[in-house]
């Protein structure tokens, strides 16, 4: 029968773009392996801290206080380094040095293909956690930071509606999401945008002409047009550019929300997700599992493939878009 070895040390590290409930679910992972007679190092600054060896040791007094916290108290980055060979073989060298052959890592795409290369040429087990305010995951129905976004975009798309109603005009909001419409989508139905650009769908500036003109024929005085920042037109700042050049009644202004949506606390959902996927990922350690990211499908953990969860990307609701389409008449 095959056994393995129990793990006695793990790596912690969050990297990529910090997603409000990293901390939650660093807190999850400390107290869960704490509970099971494991140690872990924190990693500062994602891969770039495993290659500089730059660790915190993480003992459950390390975590109080931070669930409710933004951002990540093990700060961040988007190693470029990690993706070169032979800084690979540094960080793996550094672990284990220090006795650890487990890593659990928190972050998005580019975090899990740095994984994927360090267990096929380091043997070193990897649990990956989605944590992306982008949703766009495939392997799980939401990621870590997902809702908080949400809500701060549709607290932000809210407030700016006051003022588009009192001044009849028409607002462009862009909102993140360079590869990903899920923010855009999700926000511009809880808030009633008018319209919706996402990726996903390449956008015909025409119809989006039409619809404004069909609007301003049933009486709307005002609008909200949510994009999200990788829409194929180009932008919030361009689409309002072509509207203006082809209407001159509509008076015309352009929101870009930026990173105030990667801050702030966390919001309930995103505080109870990362808890279960912080201890899913140990729990699945502790099992012998590795290459693997831990999601949430339908309500239950679910573990894909890091090749999968990388190389397919999740698309949006065309059910969504099509609700959108129809309550926005
Ligand atoms: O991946 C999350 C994300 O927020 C994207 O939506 C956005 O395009 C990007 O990060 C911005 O990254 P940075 O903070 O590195 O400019």
């Amino acid at each position: 029968m095959f056994t393995f070895e129990r793990m006695k040390k793990i790596a912690l590290i969050t990297s990529g773009g910090d997603a409000p409930g990293m901390n939650a679910c660093i807190r999850a992972v400390v107290r869960t392996a704490v509970y099971n007679d494991v140690e872990v190092f924190g990693f500062n600054k994602g891969y770039e801290g495993m290659i500089d060896n730059d660790f915190v040791k993480l003992e459950s007094a390390s975590v109080a206080n931070i669930l409710q916290r933004g951002g990540t108290i093990l700060k961040s980055a988007r190693s470029q380094r990690f993706f070169e060979p032979e800084f690979r073989q540094q960080a793996a060298d550094n672990l284990r040095a220090l006795g650890i052959d487990g890593l659990v890592a928190i972050g998005g795409d580019g975090t899990f293909r740095g994984a994927n290369m360090l267990i096929e040429e380091q043997g070193i087990a990897v649990i990956g956690i989605p944590g992306t305010i982008d949703n766009d995951m495939f392997g799980t129905d939401f990621t870590i930071g997902y809702d908080t976004a949400l809500n701060t975009v549709v607290e932000a798309v809210d407030k700016i509606r006051d003022t588009a109603a009192s001044h009849n005009r028409l607002f462009l909001i862009e909102v993140m999401g360079k590869d990903a419409g899920f923010i855009a989508l999700r926000s511009g139905i809880a808030t009633g945008a008018e319209a919706i650009l996402v990726p996903e769908v390449p956008t015909l500036m025409e119809e989006l002409f039409n619809k404004l003109d069909h609007g301003r024929r049933s009486n709307k005085t005002s609008g909200i047009i949510i994009v999200a920042e990788g829409d194929d037109a180009g932008g919030a700042q361009v689409v309002a550019q072509k509207i203006k050049d082809r209407f001159d009644h509509f008076d015309i202004r352009v929101s870009i929300l930026g990173h105030m949506q990667r801050g702030g606390n966390p919001s309930a959902m995103d505080r109870v997700l990362a808890s279960r996927l912080g201890k899913g990922s140990v729990d699945a350690l502790l099992e012998g599992k590795s290459n693997m990211m831990v999601g949430v499908i339908n309500g239950e953990l679910h573990f894909t493939e890091f090749d999968k969860a990388v190389k397919h990307h999740k698309s949006v609701k065309e059910s969504l878009l099509n609700l959108a389409e129809i309550l926005s008449i």
